[in-house]
Parts: structure tokens; C-alpha cells; sequence
């Protein structure tokens, strides 16, 4: 990894598994069936694939046999991605991964030929418009629908509510939005950014609501969710952590009794070419 890049980590990725499964929005994958071809297996390339999640997601909505291709720069993701491959397609048919090491908003021109399906999902916060804009690019020249799953818009509803929640929100989204050894990153921002890059090179775009929602039956990932949104909202705001301490253990209990319910924002695009 190099200095400046945000790291997910895999416990953090296995954790809210399940609740990205239930997000990513189903009729898009209804929308982009009739535009799957190709001769032999399904060729799917996931940009950023963390440990694989969208694969185990996808293939088994899909049907036939697929060949996946997962590209991550991080390696120790890769290897449970590596470990944990989709089980079958949804008529059975086998499914085979490989896993890439690289830097997806550098492909070179041949690292996707022959893909009938571009997916990423959690990914476009982390970069810069510079790198967004090549990503976009990339998906573009590949010739063939790009599904980009649940990225942030930013907005996020706890219940019951408390007047602090706002001070917290603005601070989480100036973290998500700073700049890290000379990068700048989108954070919120992505969304706005990949439609206008998707619709100034002539893709066909749709866009749906994917968000978490998270009860008392997830408490133990809206916590963790909540303990991470607060101490970014802290690190960029060091003035909100004296208030912060007394509401983040309030938070806290009511996630641990069940009385926390959360709803993270994100979005789903599906960019076909016309
Ligand atoms: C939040 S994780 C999401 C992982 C996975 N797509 C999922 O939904 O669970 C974002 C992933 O994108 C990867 N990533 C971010 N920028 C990247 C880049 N420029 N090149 C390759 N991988 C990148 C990270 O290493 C991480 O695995």
C-alpha cells in the first residue's frame, strides 16, 4: 500500500457483508441480464474487489458458466478473495476467479478485453477526481456494462435522533472529502462525479437508492459503523471530541440494547454503452 491510500480491511469487509448484499439495488441486475453476452464463460471483471464480496453477491443471480476476474492493490485482501470464491451460478453452472494485483485506475488498455461486465461496489469515495475520471474512462473504452455499487452520498439518519447527529454528519463528510499526502478525495462527491463522467462520454446511465438499513437485529455493525463515523468526524473536528465522548457512549449503549437504528445513504449506477 502506499502513503496517502484509505485501507479497508477485511474484518471491516466481512462484517457488512450481508448488509451490502441486502442494499445493492436487485432490478438493476434485471437491467443489465439482456446485455450479457459473449462467447464462452461470463467474463466479469470486479474493480476493487476487496475480499470478493460482489462475486459471491453477483454469480449466483447470474446464470451459466462465469469467469471472474478480481483486481484489488491489496494483497491480503486478495488471498481471502482468492480463498472464498462464489459457490455456483443460479442454474448451477460452475463459476471460476482469478485475482489480479493492481491499481484499477491505471488498467492498461488490454486488462479488459473480452469482459462482458465491469462491477465495483464500495469503491468510488476513496478516489480523486483525477482517478475517478480514469476509472470512467476505462469502463467506457471497455465497451460493455459497468454495474458500480453502493457508493456514499453522504447522507445518513440515526434513530431516535439527537441534535449533535448534524455536527457529526458535516464533519464525517469534510473527513471523507480531505486531502491525504497530495491526494484529495471525492468521498460524497463520487456519485455526482461518476454520473457527469459516465454522461459526458455518452454511456446510458441509471441510478438507484442502495441503502443500509441497519436495526436492532445489526447492532454489532451499526456500532462498529458508528465508532468509525465518529472518530473520523473527531479526527477532522478535534473541537467536537470534548461533546463527543458522552454522545458516542449514549450511541453506543442504545446500538448494544437494540435501540439504534441507522440508514447509510448510497447509490447503485449501471452505465451501458448506447
Ligand atoms: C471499501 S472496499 C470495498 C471492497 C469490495 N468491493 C466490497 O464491496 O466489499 C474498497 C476496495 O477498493 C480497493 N481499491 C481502492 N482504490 C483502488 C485502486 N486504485 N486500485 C485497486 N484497488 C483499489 C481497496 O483496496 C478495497 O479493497
Amino acid at each position: 500500500m502506499a502513503i496517502g491510500e484509505v485501507r479497508a480491511g477485511s474484518g471491516w469487509l466481512t462484517l457488512r457483508e450481508a448488509a451490502d448484499a441486502a442494499a445493492r439495488a436487485p432490478d438493476l441486475v434485471e437491467e443489465v441480464r439482456p446485455y450479457l453476452r459473449g462467447n464462452g464463460p461470463l467474463r466479469v471483471h470486479d474493480l476493487g474487489c476487496g475480499t470478493g464480496s460482489m462475486a459471491r453477491w453477483l454469480a449466483p443471480r447470474l446464470d451459466g458458466p462465469q469467469h471472474w476476474v478480481l483486481l484489488d492493490r491489496d494483497t491480503d485482501l486478495l488471498r481471502v478473495a482468492a480463498a472464498n470464491p462464489p459457490e455456483a451460478a443460479a442454474d448451477g453452472a460452475p463459476v471460476t476467479i482469478e485475482t489480479r494485483r493492481r491499481d484499477i485506475t491505471r488498467l492498461s488498455p488490454g486488462e479488459l478485453e473480452g469482459a462482458a461486465l465491469l462491477t465495483a461496489s464500495a469503491l468510488l469515495d476513496m478516489m480523486t477526481a483525477e482517478e475517478l475520471e480514469r476509472l470512467v474512462r476505462t469502463c467506457v473504452a471497455a465497451a460493455c456494462p459497468a454495474l458500480i455499487a453502493l457508493s456514499v452520498t453522504g447522507e445518513v439518519e440515526l434513530t431516535p435522533g439527537d441534535p449533535f447527529d448534524g455536527a457529526v454528519a458535516d464533519a464525517f463528510n469534510a473527513h471523507q472529502r480531505r486531502t491525504l499526502a497530495g491526494r484529495r478525495l471525492l468521498g460524497p462527491d463520487a456519485v455526482a462525479a461518476a454520473v457527469s463522467g459516465f454522461t459526458r462520454l455518452g454511456a446510458d446511465l441509471q441510478v438507484r437508492p442502495s441503502p443500509w438499513h441497519l436495526g436492532p437485529d445489526q447492532a454489532e455493525l451499526a456500532g462498529e459503523w458508528f465508532t468509525g463515523w465518529l472518530a473520523a468526524a473527531c479526527e477532522q473536528r478535534p473541537e467536537l471530541a470534548a461533546a463527543a465522548s458522552e454522545y458516542g457512549r449514549w450511541r453506543l449503549s442504545g446500538a448494544a440494547e437494540g435501540r439504534l437504528s441507522v440508514t447509510v445513504h448510497h447509490v447503485d449506477l449501471l452505465a451501458r454503452p448506447r
